[in-house]
């Protein structure tokens, strides 16, 4: 390795801008680039904007035949500008050192990964983590994701995902923040100086990136990959906020979406990629394309062929092609035929060659590649202690009838029922690129950890009756009950049941659209089955997004939701589960009552009829056959205290800005965590605004019997909202608040402003 880093030194000296002579200490970073562009062939521009998957086993011979052969050759010429899916000292190394040493301006590569729940060691799948509402806890999440995926090669992450969405059926739900722009734009702010730390040179940061711009999370029905169609309140809003938010961040780079927004594929969307974010919100990193998207710009029926696709991409403002190879390919003959002025490619190069100076790869490319930290880094206590705290802090309880929770740590039978309950892959979610199956720790070892309780597992029905692929579908079991007679007389004898349900880790994320969002497989069955023999049931809930459980709500007197929560998640289950942790998690999206409930989210519009006039009677906005009410609404979330809220009082106001405080009390018996919600509804505005916006939240800590004021400042930031042209505006008027523990939140207040 320092043999490679002495040929590295002298060939960058002599290569690129003198940089380790003194004046060129001196220059900056914008200096650095536009010197660099200027030594760079056309076809060295185009390079840097081309990105590879991980084409071959780095450690075995070099590829002679087939795409791969032509992509080591584009490798070896300079042709490439960054690689994914490679990871680990090693192999990072090596393809490094071709960069370096083997080509003619020895640029260095870029290391892209999806690093979006952790590297190695896993912490809850980002919904879960937002459950958690704890900022600190996300970003510190975030940033030993950081510190495992650098230490293995990896300085570029694709994440945060920060699509607001309202559709449980996407699968990608799993993957973000979920409905609330508000909340949404909190923890994609966190999650970027997570990754990111105030230091892109600092070898344990890495380069975020916001995806995926834009609308992805809209797609029609829910289904993968679909058409996005909204109009500008919903766009400026909804969607953008939290995008603004890593911008304000920091964050290095964006990706765009496979998704059409408004007729156009966001990848070939100018107005997305220049005027927004580029021009109106000075963005000065790299936009990356999603995989292939450039070239699926043909498939949407926007673009005549490949050709014309780089074209367009280009000069929407799309400046790494992920995959498609679609620039490498066009690019160079577009602009020597004319087609494509020049300017756009030494805008996008010079935008990738900028964070890579930022990330210090010019200064060292190989900082990234050292082997003791790695050993040091990768899977360590520390990092497992964090992921065990994030992991309880995302746990949301969402029933507890008579107090059946906590558990008694001692004399109790207890049947553990489910096949998620033995699962030690499920938990880690979807993202599990770098992970190791089976690493998880199961609900099975989580409640055997507590020695003083009997407990026998039975699995009553198996979920997932195929391989485990991440690019393959399950084959969920409809038919075999062979396991539910073992499983009912273990509950039959048992004081308690804890039964582990939902949706398999790989059930979610992308490509995983679902129109049915009950229990999968026979496992509704089942819990009915044992219901039949047990009643004492604590039902612990594994799913990637809001799932529709309204008989469990009517019969489980437990119910815990515990998402998908990674390498600790059987002993963050454990703790809550035997109070040692009292859950304070909080819904970050609306639970249905039904799937034909679907967009269902807090702050909709209202319509001109909203209430029921006179019994009967069906002019009003409502269903026939179901409630307007969700299960379950967005901020909500038991714990084993309970809080009360009273005193909402204006402490002092000017023309625009208004600080109110309360009085929260821990009235029940238990030291309990309450996340203090605001939400504030504009009566009268233009456009008409939605029924109310959450706009503030504090999380605090009472113990039993403590008081606690709390206090918010709004000002124009907070009560002012985009208008049809994207443009912020304050509008005065009549306005409430409304602060409580979730989004239903009535203690209120009228004020004008
Ligand atoms: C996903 C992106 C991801 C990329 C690279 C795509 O299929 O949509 O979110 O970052 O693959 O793995």
């Amino acid at each position: 390795m320092i043999k490679a880093k002495l040929t590295f030194l002298s060939t960058i000296c002599f290569f690129v801008l003198n940089s380790c002579d003194s004046k060129s200490k001196t220059l900056s970073v914008n200096e650095r680039v536009s010197a660099l562009l200027k030594q760079m062939t056309l076809e060295e521009k185009i390079g840097q904007m081309n990105q590879y998957s991980s084409f071959w086993d780095v450690t075995g011979p070099a590829p002679k035949e087939g795409s791969a052969a032509i992509q080591f050759d584009h490798l070896k010429k300079g042709y490439v500008g960054s690689m994914l899916n490679v990871h680990g000292v090693e192999n990072v190394l090596k393809l490094q050192q071709i960069a370096v040493e083997e080509t003619r301006l020895g640029i260095p590569l870029i290391f892209g990964f999806d690093v979006i729940h952790g590297f190695k060691t896993i912490s809850p799948i980002p919904l879960a983590e937002a459950a958690s509402w704890d900022l600190e806890a996300i970003e510190t999440s975030a940033k030993n994701a950081a510190k495992e995926a650098a230490a293995a090669g990896i300085n570029w992450t694709f994440a945060p995902m920060v699509d607001i969405s309202r559709d449980a059926r996407w699968g990608r739900v799993m993957e973000g923040a979920g409905e609330d722009p508000y909340l949404g734009s909190k923890i994609a702010h966190a999650r970027v100086k997570g990754f990111q730390g105030d230091d892109l040179s600092n070898p344990s940061t890495i380069a975020a990136c916001a995806k995926h711009f834009a609308g992805y999370g809209f797609i029609e029905s829910g289904k993968e990959y679909n058409a996005v169609d909204v109009g500008t309140q919903t766009l400026h809003n909804v969607i953008m906020p939290p995008f603004k938010a890593t911008v304000d961040a920091g964050v290095r780079t964006f990706m765009n979406s496979f998704s059409q927004l408004n007729g156009v594929p966001a990848t070939g969307s100018k107005y997305l990629q220049r005027d927004l974010l580029k021009r109106d919100w000075n963005f000065d990193g790299f936009v990356v394309s999603d995989w292939g998207s450039i070239e699926e710009m043909v498939e949407h029926g926007y673009a005549e062929n490949a050709k014309e696709a780089a074209q367009l991409a280009v000069e929407a403002g799309s400046d790494m092609d992920m995959q498609s190879l679609a620039y490498v390919e066009h690019l160079a003959g577009l602009v020597k035929s004319g087609v494509v002025d020049e300017k756009h490619i030494d805008d996008a190069a010079g935008r990738i060659l900028r964070v890579k100076f930022e990330l210090g790869l010019f200064d060292d490319p190989y900082k990234y590649c050292d082997y003791t930290r790695e050993t040091a880094t990768i899977g360590n206590t520390s990092l497992q202690d964090a992921s065990l705290d994030i992991a309880k802090k995302s746990i949301v309880l969402l029933k507890n009838k008579n107090q059946l929770l906590p558990l008694k740590k001692e004399g109790l039978n207890i049947a553990l029922i489910g096949d998620l309950a033995d699962d030690k892959t499920s938990p880690l979610g979807n993202w599990i690129l770098a992970a190791e199956k089976n690493s998880a720790v199961s609900v099975l070892e989580g409640l055997k950890s507590y020695p003083g309780n009997n407990v026998e597992y039975s699995v009553g029905t198996t979920l997932n009756i195929g391989p485990l692929q991440f690019a393959k579908e399950l084959n969920i079991n409809t038919t075999d009950k062979s396991g539910f007679a073992a499983a009912l007389n273990l509950a039959k004898t048992s004081d308690v049941v804890v039964m582990v349900l939902g949706e398999h880790g790989f059930q979610s994320g992308e490509g995983r659209s679902r129109t049915n969002l009950g229990l999968p497989g026979l496992q509704q069955e089942l819990l009915e089955a044992v219901y039949n023999v047990n009643k004492n049931i604590v039902l612990v809930l594994n799913n990637g997004r809001p799932l529709v459980l309204n008989w469990a709500n009517e019969h489980i007197p437990a119910i815990v939701e515990a998402w998908q929560l990674g390498s600790q998640s059987g002993n963050a289950i454990a703790q809550v589960v035997y109070g040692d942790y009292n859950p304070s998690g909080k819904l970050p999206m609306t639970f249905p009552r039904s799937v034909g409930q679907v967009p269902i989210y807090y702050n909709y519009k209202s319509t001109g009829r909203p209430n029921l006039p006179s019994p009967g009677e069906v002019f009003w906005t409502h269903y026939q056959d179901e409630e307007n009410t969700p299960l379950y609404p967005f901020g909500y979330g038991l714990s084993y205290t309970t809080f009360e809220y009273q005193n909402l009082k204006i402490e002092s106001q000017t023309d625009t800005t208004l600080d109110v405080s309360v009085e929260v009390t821990n009235s029940g018996n238990f030291e309990g965590k309450e996340v203090v919600q605001l939400y504030v509804k504009d009566h009268f505005a233009r456009p008409a605004q939605a029924v109310r916006n959450l706009k503030g939240f504090k999380l605090i800590n009472l113990q039993p019997g403590a008081t606690k004021t709390v206090q918010f400042k709004l000002t124009e930031k907070e009560l002012g909202f985009y208008n049809s042209n994207g443009d912020f505006i304050f509008q005065p008027g009549e306005f409430s608040v409304f602060i409580g523990g979730d989004s239903t939140a009535d203690l209120s207040l009228k004020f004008k402003l």
